[in-house]
Parts: structure tokens; C-alpha cells; sequence
């Protein structure tokens, strides 16, 4: 009887995937940060992979990536009026730190750790840990506190690399890999990123 009236409505038969109840590819939802300013919108995700990982976020921001601490020393530290974009994502081992009015943009990496060893021997063994969930050894693993300075400005699929410090108002072109630290008001561009000019005062 219901396809009979489904089908006099025009609405043909429902897709498998309504009939099996579901509604499209589930998407996972945000976890609380530990702090949040007034005035911030959380469109993306916050994620700890183990519990003792800090989010710290200010005011006035909207977070459209993914913030993820990744070890129970993870810490990520967002100031306020700042902007992360769709499918960019800032992992954190260690300490991550973004400033006040900094913009990045969308598919923009920002990681303070290489997440494996360079030793085979070691990083071997990373998949199984993670598969039975028994946790990465992160003394094996580089890493080094990120700084993004006050209104920086991060291109589309750029990528910030452990212990990089990004000055006030300096700017990465798009689709930069960013491997050593970028003095204030200074583009940047390139992969690795070098230096392309200095802003000038009218444009700080
Ligand atoms: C970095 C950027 C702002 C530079 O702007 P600009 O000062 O006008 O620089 P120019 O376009 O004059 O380029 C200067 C030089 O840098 C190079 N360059 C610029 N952007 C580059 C990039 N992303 N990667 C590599 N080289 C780049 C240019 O080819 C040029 O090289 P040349 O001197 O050998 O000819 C701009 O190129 C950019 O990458 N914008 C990102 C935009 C974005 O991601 N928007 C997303 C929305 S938030």
C-alpha cells in the first residue's frame, strides 16, 4: 500500500540507505574545548585521541577545521577573532599556539610533530599501537612548540612543520611548506618556503 502511494505522490522508491536509516556519511561530533570565548562558533571539530589534551579557544573565532591534540601533552591555544578553515586541521603533540586575528585558511596542515620516528625499527610498530589502541611512545617522535604570530595569514594548503614560529602579520602563499621560522610582516612562499618580501608600513 505504501509503495502504491508512494508511487501516485511520484516519490518512487526510498533510497536503501533511508530505508536502512541513515541519512548520509555520519559525521563525527565535536568534543567541548576546555575553554571558549563569547562570540565563537565551533562548525568543525575538536578532538583529543587521548584524555589530558588542552583546547583553549578565545573570542570572537570560527573554527571550521579540525583541532586535535594528539598525546595527553597535546595543548592548542587559539587567541581571539581567529579563523580555520574547512579541511585544514592543527594536531598537537606538544603546543600549539595561534594568536590573535590570524587567518588560515582552508586545507592548511599545522602539526608540532613529525607524529613517527625517522627510525624504521621504530615507526613499524606505530600502525599496531594504534590498532589496539595502546597508545604511541611519543619520546620516539620529533616535535617542537608551533607559534603563529598575531594576525598571520596562512594560504590555502599550506603547511606549518614542527617548532616553526610564524611572525606577527607575516603571510604564507598558498600551497607553502613551511619548514623554518618567518620573521614579522615577511611573505613567504614555496616549498620549503622562502622568502618572497618584506609588507610594507602601509600594509600592516
Ligand atoms: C603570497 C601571496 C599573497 C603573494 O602575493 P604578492 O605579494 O602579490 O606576490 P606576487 O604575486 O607579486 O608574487 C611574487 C613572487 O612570488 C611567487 N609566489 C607568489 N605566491 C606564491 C606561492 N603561493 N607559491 C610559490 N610562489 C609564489 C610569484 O610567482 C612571484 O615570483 P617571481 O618574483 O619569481 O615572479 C599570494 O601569491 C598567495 O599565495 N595568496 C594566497 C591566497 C589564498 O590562499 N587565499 C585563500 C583564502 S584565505
Amino acid at each position: 500500500m505504501r509503495q502504491l502511494i508512494r508511487k501516485i505522490l511520484g516519490r518512487g522508491t526510498p533510497r536503501p540507505e533511508a530505508r536502512a536509516g541513515k541519512t548520509g556519511p555520519k559525521r563525527e561530533r565535536s568534543e567541548e574545548p576546555d575553554a571558549m570565548g563569547e562570540g565563537s562558533l565551533i562548525r568543525g571539530r575538536v578532538q583529543r585521541e587521548k584524555p589530558g589534551g588542552v583546547v583553549r579557544i578565545g573570542r570572537d573565532c570560527l573554527i571550521e577545521g579540525l583541532v586535535k591534540t594528539e598525546s595527553a601533552e597535546g595543548r592548542i591555544e587559539i587567541g581571539n577573532n581567529v579563523y580555520l578553515g574547512g579541511g585544514s586541521s592543527l594536531s598537537s603533540a606538544k603546543s600549539i599556539r595561534i594568536m590573535d586575528d590570524v587567518l588560515i585558511s582552508y586545507r592548511v596542515i599545522v602539526m608540532d610533530s613529525d607524529s613517527h620516528s625517522v627510525r624504521y625499527s621504530v615507526r613499524k610498530k606505530d600502525l599496531a599501537d594504534w590498532k589496539d589502541n595502546s597508545g604511541h611512545d611519543w619520546s620516539t617522535t620529533e616535535s617542537g612548540e608551533v607559534v603563529i604570530g598575531k594576525g598571520a595569514w596562512l594560504g590555502a594548503g599550506s603547511m606549518v612543520l614542527k617548532g616553526v614560529t610564524i611572525g606577527e602579520g607575516a603571510i604564507v602563499g598558498a600551497g607553502s611548506v613551511v619548514t623554518k621560522d618567518v620573521p614579522a610582516w615577511t611573505i613567504v612562499a614555496g616549498n620549503p618556503a622562502r622568502k618572497i618580501r618584506e609588507l610594507g608600513e602601509d600594509e600592516r
